[in-house]
């Protein structure tokens, strides 16, 4: 449901990019599911449908930080299916980096955390990952930082990966027991991780964790209940709001603040449009470009002479 406004058709969006020259892009998780990467709330197909078998009350407690401090065993149930392991871009990732190619790219703000940005040639200057991503982790007890990657394995192998200092620092020789615990898939209950729960003798549990009595590392993607890194609003109100001349977003639901407040904080005469599968109802855009992203940006580059050079991508 666009607003009236004086941009409407698919040749206004094209020479409002061609005559832009510091454009905001604002992506989410529709930009990668042509990968066969899920978004979050597609229904049936994205991860929080999936989630259903976990019996949370609601399935964005699997990255909610006082949950996974509570109880890691449930991010981490989830996070082997979603570590990326992926080494192609979209279409869509593609055009980012190439509106930067053609000097137009102001900054790509992402929610998403597979890095694909990065990798289809987006500038780490011009990149804010609001959403944090796998690229390192941090142990949630001392705070050490280490390369996401060194945790991979761990994740994949469905052990809770633990902080290499604090074991150095904390385990005497020989370490004591881990305790175990269950990763819940199963509908079994689960207890509460903390000091109330230290003593408890786990060890007669079907479990399919183990969790470190060490410190616990998490990947540095941010949890509902953490705030977004410095760089987000600081790069919003300091470099880009009096700057900015178009706003493009693409692939996300706009469901998740402060990153949805984005498009209704800038200046209302700045054009906004809108790509992805479904219109939103809660913020009307100028111009509402609706269907598979990699399909009307492809049309887009087109229309704008632009050789995208990249093989479309056959939606999972
Ligand atoms: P959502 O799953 O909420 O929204 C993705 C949107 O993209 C939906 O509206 C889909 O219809 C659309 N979509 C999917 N595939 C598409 C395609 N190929 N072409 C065009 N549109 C497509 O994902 P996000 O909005 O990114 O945060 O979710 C925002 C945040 O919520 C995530 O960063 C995550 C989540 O909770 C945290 O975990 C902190």
């Amino acid at each position: 449901r666009a607003k009236l406004s004086r941009y409407n058709t698919v040749d206004d969006a094209v020479d409002l990019i061609r005559r832009s020259s510091n454009i905001i892009i604002l992506t989410g998780a529709g930009i990668s599911t042509s990968l066969g990467i899920p978004d979050f709330r597609s229904k049936g197909t994205g991860l929080y449908s999936k989630l259903e078998h976990l019996g949370l009350s609601d399935p964005q407690e699997a990255f909610d930080i006082d949950v996974f401090k509570q109880d890691p065993t449930i991010f981490y149930s989830v996070a082997k299916d979603i570590v990326p392991a992926i080494d192609r871009y979209t279409p869509t990732h593609k055009f980012i980096a190439m509106l930067h190619e053609h000097g137009k790219l102001l900054t790509n703000y992402s929610q998403n955390i597979d890095n694909l940005e990065v990798m289809a040639g987006v500038p780490k200057d011009k990149l804010i990952q609001c959403h944090g991503s796998f690229g390192t982790a941090s142990c949630i007890q001392c705070g050490y930082r280490i390369q996401g990657e060194k945790i991979f394995p761990d994740i994949k192998a469905g052990r809770i990966p633990e902080c290499p200092r604090c074991v150095q620092n904390l385990r005497p020789a020989g370490g004591p027991p881990k305790r175990k615990r269950s990763a819940g898939a199963d509908g079994k209950k689960r207890r509460r991780w903390g000091a109330s729960a230290a003593n408890s003798s786990d060890e007669d549990d079907d479990s399919e964790y183990d969790i470190p009595t060490a410190g616990i590392m998490k990947p540095d993607i941010i949890f509902f209940g953490e705030p977004l890194p410095d760089e987000f609003s600081k790069r919003l109100t300091e470099h880009d709001r009096d700057k900015v001349d178009l706003v493009i977003v693409i692939g996300t639901s706009l469901k998740v603040t402060p990153v949805s407040e984005i498009v209704s904080w800038l200046p209302s005469h700045i054009p906004q449009i809108y790509v992805s599968r479904q219109a939103v109802n809660h913020i009307n855009f100028d111009i509402d470009l609706l269907g598979d992203c990699d399909v009307v940006i492809t049309e887009l580059c087109r229309r704008l002479g632009w050789d995208l050079n990249h093989e479309m991508v056959d939606p999972a």
